[in-house]
């Protein structure tokens, strides 16, 4: 039976024009650009206008993702979109950007794993592909997190941005050589004891409304290390490797402290950690794929480099992804 790998072939990236900075926040809640970049690393972040909606950024960025596979939407089989906030409560956003690609078949869906979307999101697309159900795959992380947000709480206003970014994915057959570009493999972790660390204190099966984010922000902190630790050896040792064979890790970007503590845990050089953090704030299942795309286009990661991904978020959900690119 033949064996497939999925290969990425291109990726792209879309964030708002508007951009809100530390100041800016500082005119708006008890804070200071010396308190979140101390904090956090961060020192601005994007927010989408009032007409785009997250189906609107994802399609953006699924376009030039598309441009650069040299690709068109009826090229492909699957769309997974990482998302948690979808532009409705049904159906999938993931239905509306396949419809603007022109997509008229295969499938389209919504996955809900927060920060850790794009990372579930990559490994539900790549298990599609080595089943052989599916040939070509477009994996979107999007979100607007700036509408879930409580702007009068400044323990989490500060802390996240709009954003998205999107992979193509296509079947190739697997020779099973090290060398061949593609996902070696992923790990997928979620913890629900831990569900209300981080969440959203409003649904339609709750209050019937969208509710704001809510964070015990030392919790999540303390977990997030250990939980990316763990993740990052089973991923390593799963494919036989050490952090000296990881060219780049493009970490979901929550923290600078947490992306130095769990880099640091490895001993993987600072250089190796494609960080965005401070620009972009925390677009949670965005977060991944908008560094790669930002550090493909700035020339850092190449045909041929191996990338180790790796995400937490609300749940707790927690993954990483190793692959050749
Ligand atoms: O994708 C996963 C998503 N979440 C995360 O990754 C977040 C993980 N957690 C964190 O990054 C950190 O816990 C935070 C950045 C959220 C907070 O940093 P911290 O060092 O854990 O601060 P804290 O929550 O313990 O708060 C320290 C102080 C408090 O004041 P008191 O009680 O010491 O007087 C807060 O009220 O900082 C205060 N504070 C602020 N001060 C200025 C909280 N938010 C702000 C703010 N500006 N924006």
């Amino acid at each position: 039976m033949t064996k497939y790998r999925s290969v990425a072939l291109g990726c792209g990236s879309y964030l708002p024009e508007k951009v809100l900075t530390n100041d800016d926040l500082a005119k708006m809640v008890d804070t200071s650009d010396e308190w979140i970049r101390a904090r956090t690393g961060i020192k601005r972040r994007h927010i989408a206008a009032d007409h785009e909606l997250t189906s609107d950024l994802a399609l953006k960025a699924a376009r030039e993702a598309l441009g650069a596979a040299g690709l068109k939407g009826g090229d492909l089989d699957l769309i997974v979109m990482a998302t948690s906030t979808p532009d409705q409560t049904f159906p999938a956003t993931a239905t509306v950007v396949q419809a603007a690609l022109g997509m008229t078949g295969g499938f389209a869906f919504d996955l809900q794993a927060v920060c850790s979307g794009f990372v579930y999101a990559m490994a539900v697309a790549d298990n599609f592909i080595k089943a052989g159900q599916v040939r070509r795959a477009l994996v979107i992380g999007a979100e607007t997190f700036s509408r879930i947000l409580d702007w009068q709480d400044r323990s989490t206003c500060v802390l996240f941005g709009d954003g998205a970014g999107a992979v193509v994915l296509e079947a190739a057959e697997d020779t099973g050589s090290p060398d061949q570009p593609g996902i070696f493999s992923t790990h997928l972790h979620s913890d629900g004891r831990y569900h209300d660390c981080l969440y959203v204190d409003g649904g339609p099966g709750s209050t019937k409304t969208v509710g704001h984010l809510r964070m015990k922000g030392r919790e999540v902190f303390k977990h997030a290390i250990n939980n990316l630790a763990a993740v990052v050896e089973e991923a390593l040792e799963a494919n036989g490797m050490t952090a000296d064979d990881i060219d780049w890790v493009v970490p979901h970007q929550a923290n600078k402290r947490i992306l130095d503590g769990t880099a640091r845990k490895f001993s993987i050089p600072a250089e190796k950690v494609i960080i965005t953090v401070e620009e972009h704030a925390n677009t949670s299942a965005a977060s991944i794929p908008l560094a790669l795309s930002a550090a493909i286009k700035d020339g850092r990661i190449r045909k041929g480099d191996v990338l180790l991904m790796e995400a937490m978020g609300g749940g707790f959900t927690w993954g990483a992804v190793l692959m050749r690119w």
